[in-house]
């Protein structure tokens, strides 16, 4: 029987330009690490978290991987004894789903821990709940992809409805995390509750151009697909020195750049790592001249979600 096992659970980019609420895709670096431990009293816990500056509770019942997790065990009827142990090893509040990656590290986590009682896919709807507890709406872009690897499109939400889409092998990410926080709830609250048709017309055009740019591999349909009319306007205002790292990462050559999520991250996407790296330092680069400390990233697709890093067996 397994008694422990460390999970990594990858950073995704939520919404992608034109996708809000719908598109998202998981990255290598950054990742949380979730260990799942046996204990001999029943129920579990949240033993401890690292990485977090204090800021997370320990009370599974706020914690995105204690909601997740217990919810997880209340289905299962399970009530051994499980504590877990969180490493922060990203920002909080940056935009690169950092809730979801601790949900979905800890079902994965818990799951392999009782011998995989469950697919991977089947532990869903456990990560979107605690997303929805903590951000105070339903919405499975950073979830599904944190969970599942790879770029997710959410077809619908009732029932959630989640497509694994296809993408080139040269796709890769530049990041940036300008160091400041932004809090999704907040950020959902400033969107307006309806937009004008021709907004909407745009926006579905630009879906339905990455998408089929994607599984075409056609990068310069993508490149004209990443563009966003409705969260982005508004929410950019939030970011200091926006549309110059923006413009700065179009002009080091990237495909297009938007919000990561709700921000402050900023993502672009780029055809190879060559480019990628580039656009990523002019991208801090303009985030410096706007005097604000950063951090940026490089990566492909993460096409595998959650990692089993170590297992304790005994
Ligand atoms: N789609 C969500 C939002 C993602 O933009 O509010 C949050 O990371």
């Amino acid at each position: 029987m397994k008694q422990e096992v460390t999970v990594f659970a990858p950073a995704t980019v939520a919404n992608v330009a034109c996708g809000f609420d719908i598109m998202g895709f998981a990255i290598n670096q950054p990742g949380d690490i979730i260990i799942a431990r046996r204990k001999p009293t029943p129920g579990l816990i949240i033993e401890r978290i690292s990485g977090d500056n204090g800021k997370l509770p320990k009370d599974v019942t706020e914690n995105t991987a204690g909601i997740a997790a217990s919810a997880l065990l209340k289905d299962l009827n399970e009530h051994s004894g499980i504590s877990l142990e969180i490493e922060k090893k990203m920002p909080l509040g940056s935009g690169l789903g950092s809730s979801a990656a601790s949900a979905a590290g800890a079902v994965y986590a818990v799951n392999q821990l009782l011998g995989e009682p469950l697919a991977t896919k089947a532990l869903l709807p456990y990560v979107i709940e605690a997303e929805a507890a903590v951000s105070g709406n339903i919405h499975a872009d950073n979830a599904a992809p944190a969970l599942l690897g790879g770029f997710i499109l959410i077809r619908g939400y009732d029932p959630v409805d989640v497509i694994s889409l296809n993408i080139p092998d040269n796709l890769f990410c530049a990041l940036i995390h300008p160091h400041s926080e932004i809090r999704t709830r907040e950020a959902r609250q400033l969107l307006p509750k309806e937009i004008p048709l021709r907004t909407a017309i745009k926006q579905w055009g630009n879906v339905g151009g990455l998408v089929a740019g994607l599984l075409s591999n056609d990068m310069q349909l993508i490149s004209r697909s990443l563009q966003d009319g409705i969260a982005e306007p508004i929410r950019s205002k939030l970011i200091p020195g926006f549309t110059d790292i923006k413009n700065a990462a179009i002009r080091a050559g990237a495909l297009g750049a938007s919000i990561s999520g709700s921000g402050p991250s900023i993502f672009a996407f780029c055809d190879g790592e060559a480019i990628a790296t580039a656009v990523a330092n002019k991208m801090q680069q303009a985030c410096r001249n706007t005097g604000t400390d950063s951090t940026i990233y490089v990566s492909p697709i993460n096409r595998n979600g959650p990692k089993v890093l170590a297992t304790v067996d005994g």
